[in-house]
């Protein structure tokens, strides 16, 4: 058997491959706001089908002003989570586990979708005032966001807490925190969007204060056998940015606090950021952190190839992969990634015939 399909063990979920399907928005919430539409439950359903070991369900806002446009889920309120709660019985049912991320956008909220150009929107059109840790946009299109207070930093706190609560009162096996990608915890970890000079900003103990209290609080709430994911941005590709040191060192205190695999991203934090693209570009993260912390991983990123797929698990370089787009143009890629590491695959059986 592959190492990619070997299954992996993670607190009290047995996770039958290594193959994740990675966060992926879709912006198509329809007549209420943050609830998943059919559009959401087949998408998510067909990949459960197509043999991915784990289906995480997109970032989803912890509060209305958290969403990245007003198209996005949300799991602020029971509506919310009783309306996912089919959708996680028929991704346990097709042999997946389910997953949610959940999100804050900070002083990248209030966007347009990307395919209608994915502007700015502001509250006239549509959009609402955003928020992050100072009053820095994120470039000269977006709107600058007001600094949070001291006790507006606790409410977002409580707002991650309730959210988890959410989740796992949802049925949800899985819950990955993300804290990448410039969004509003990423903004406060990154010297370059946090100039704050309180508790919460200036030294890395200072600007990771805000993440840690929320894997803290969270770990509380949610059953010891859940797992917890926590997605970063493993270097901000800028000059005096947040690095791999600072995401090593991160790494290390978020396991103290019950964190159990590290999501290891990049990017998405500055516009100015220099970033190349390659196969697999952000493994490398994912091995430093697994080598140096001794934590599981997932890599994450242009990794569309079993051989490249089953490379990176059976070297160590990460525990899981993530794939992204490429489950987007090929929700079966387990299935033909199987056959052609193992010779066989597990297939649905009403799918059977196919093989
Ligand atoms: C349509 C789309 C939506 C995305 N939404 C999210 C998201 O909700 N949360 C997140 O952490 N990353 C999000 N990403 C990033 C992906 O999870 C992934 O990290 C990235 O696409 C790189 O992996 P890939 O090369 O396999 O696509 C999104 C990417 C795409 C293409």
């Amino acid at each position: 058997m592959s190492y990619l399909f070997s299954p992996i063990v993670i607190r009290g979920e047995t996770i039958k491959n290594r193959v994740f399907v990675s966060p992926m928005c879709q912006y198509s919430c329809e007549e209420e706001e943050g609830i998943i539409s059919d559009w959401h439950k087949v998408h998510l359903g067909t990949r459960a089908i197509g043999g991915s070991g784990l289906v995480m369900i997109e970032a989803s806002a912890v509060e209305p002003r958290g969403r990245i446009t007003p198209w996005d889920t949300g799991l602020w309120d029971s509506v919310q989570s009783d309306n996912l709660r089919s959708t996680i019985e028929f991704i346990s049912k097709s042999g997946a586990v389910s997953s949610i991320q959940l999100a804050h956008a900070g002083r990248k909220a209030s966007h347009d979708k990307p395919w209608k150009g994915g502007g700015y929107i502001n509250s006239e059109q549509g959009g609402w005032d955003i928020v992050g840790p100072s009053a820095i946009p994120y470039d000269d299109t977006c709107g600058i966001p007001k600094s949070l207070q001291l006790d507006e930093i606790n409410q977002i706190v409580d707002k991650f807490v309730k959210s988890a609560e959410l989740a796992v009162q949802s049925g949800i096996k899985v819950i990955e925190l993300h804290f990448a990608h410039g969004y509003l915890i990423n903004e406060f970890m990154s010297p370059t969007s946090n100039k704050r000079e309180d508790d919460f900003g200036g030294s890395f103990t200072n600007r990771v204060r805000l993440p840690l209290e929320i894997i803290n609080k969270v770990r509380k709430v949610i059953p010891d056998s859940m797992p917890l994911f926590v997605r970063i941005s493993c270097s901000e590709h800028v000059q005096n940015g947040w690095d791999l040191d600072d995401s090593i060192e991160f790494a290390y205190l978020a396991k103290e606090e019950g964190v159990d695999l590290i999501d290891c991203s990049s990017g998405g934090n500055s516009h100015s950021q220099e970033m190349k693209l390659f196969p697999g570009y952000q493994v490398q993260y994912a091995e430093a952190i697994k080598s140096n912390v001794d934590i599981l991983t997932g890599a994450v990123g242009l990794i569309t190839q079993p051989e490249q797929a089953e490379e990176i698990i059976a070297n160590n370089q990460a525990d899981v992969v993530l794939l992204g787009r490429e489950l987007l143009r090929n929700p079966y890629w387990p299935i033909h990634a199987q056959k052609v590491l193992d010779g066989q695959a597990d297939i649905a059986d009403q799918y059977l015939r196919a093989l």
